[in-house]
């Protein structure tokens, strides 16, 4: 039997998105799919946002993409 374990980094790509709550990328992903649909919706779940603004735009990004 081959048993192969692969890192989740592996898997899909990573990033630390909100330097100031800590949130990655794949957590806003993982919220969009569960159904966030904007960012006051991500900002309510993850705090993304709510501290010195940088990452809005980045966020937005990925709410674009993830929503098409
Ligand atoms: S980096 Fe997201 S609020 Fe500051």
């Amino acid at each position: 039997m081959n048993l192969v374990v692969r890192s989740p980094l592996e898997q899909k790509p990573d990033y630390l998105v909100c330097t100031c709550a800590c949130v990655m990328y794949s957590e806003i992903v993982d919220a969009i799919r569960g159904g966030a649909k904007d960012l006051k919706s991500l900002s309510d779940e993850l705090l993304v946002g709510v501290g010195c603004s940088s990452c809005v735009a980045e966020v937005q990004q990925i709410l674009q993409e993830e929503l098409k």
